[in-house]
Formats: C-alpha cells, structure tokens, sequence
C-alpha cells in the first residue's frame, strides 16, 4: 500500500533530452529511485529529440557525478524518440523549453486517437524560483553536471508532491 493516489499515478514515464548522453538519462535514473522510494512501480525510460549519440552510454561526466550519489548509469544507451513513444508512455517529461517545443512537433505525426502521454516540462512540479529547465551541461564544467542532479531530484520530489496531492496525471 502507498499513499498515493492511485488513478493519478502515470505507469509510464519517459524523460527526454536533446542528446540522451547527459540530462535525461540522469532524470531517468533519478526519478526511478525517488519513486521506488516511495513505494511506487513506475516504468521509467528515457530518450533524446536528437540521434547524435544512439546506443553510447552516458557522457562520463553524467555517470561519474551520479555515482557520487550512488546511482549507476552505466547500463543505459541513448536512443532518439520515436512517435511510438506518445502512444507507449502516460507522460513524457522534457528537460528544457526546446525539448519540449520538438516534442510538440513530433506529437503532430501522431494521429490523435493513438495519443495517450502528456507532455510537460520535468521541472514543472518542483516549485523551482530559478527557472523551470534542466539547463544543458554538454560543453560546461563540473558545476553544471552537480547542477544537473540538482534539478533532477528536485523534478523527482515535486512530482511525488504533485501525485500524492491527487494531482493530474
Ligand atoms: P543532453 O546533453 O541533451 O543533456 O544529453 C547534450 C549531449 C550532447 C550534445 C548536446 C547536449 N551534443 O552536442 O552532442
């Protein structure tokens, strides 16, 4: 038994990123050990706008600032989202304003009728003063991989708020 509400509770997640090397695969990871956490079973996955790096592990920066939080991304392979993804998911969770903005486009290759994720952005629930995206570490320093996990557990914790106060899917 949780605390959750259940019928509010996406099954299926998916995070997506430009690359899926550095802020996605870090959220998947994230989100997934919050929610195990809390007691939830949650399928989440995750994948990029762009097929820059299909099937490469995560950037080494991204996994050496996860492990020192004790999470292993080792495992994971990028791969680009598909429109099969709108229909397999409840809820796809984009790391920044353009992220999102390509989603939206790619959901218009979706016919409605097969449509089931909602699309928002990962830090919608976070409650965050400083902004709402995940900001892109690819070509910065140490700093905005730590930032990155940052804004990662924060999303995670705001969306277990949002779900156990009955919020929409
Ligand atoms: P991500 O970061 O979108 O968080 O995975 C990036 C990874 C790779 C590139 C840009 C951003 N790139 O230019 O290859």
């Amino acid at each position: 038994m949780t605390d959750f509400a259940e019928p509010n509770i996406p099954q299926k997640i998916l995070c997506v990123c430009l690359g899926n090397i550095c802020r996605s695969p870090t959220a998947e990871a994230v989100l997934r050990r919050a929610a195990t956490a809390a007691g939830l079973d949650l399928v989440v996955d995750s994948a990029g706008t762009s097929n820059w790096h299909p099937g490469k592990a995560p950037d080494p920066r991204s996994q050496h600032h996860a492990g020192l939080r004790g999470l292993d991304l080792s495992g994971l392979r990028a791969r680009q989202v598909q429109p099969e993804d709108f229909e397999r998911f409840d809820l796809i969770l984009a790391m920044d304003r353009q992220n999102l903005h390509d989603l939206q486009q790619l959901a218009r290759r979706v016919p409605a009728g097969q449509r089931r994720a909602r699309l928002a952005l990962y830090l919608e629930q976070a409650g965050l003063q400083h902004g709402d995206e995940v900001p892109d570490p690819y070509y910065g320093g140490a700093a905005g991989f730590e930032q990155v996990l940052e804004a990662c557990e924060q999303g995670a914790q705001g969306w277990l708020r949002h779900w156990r106060a009955g919020g929409k899917k």
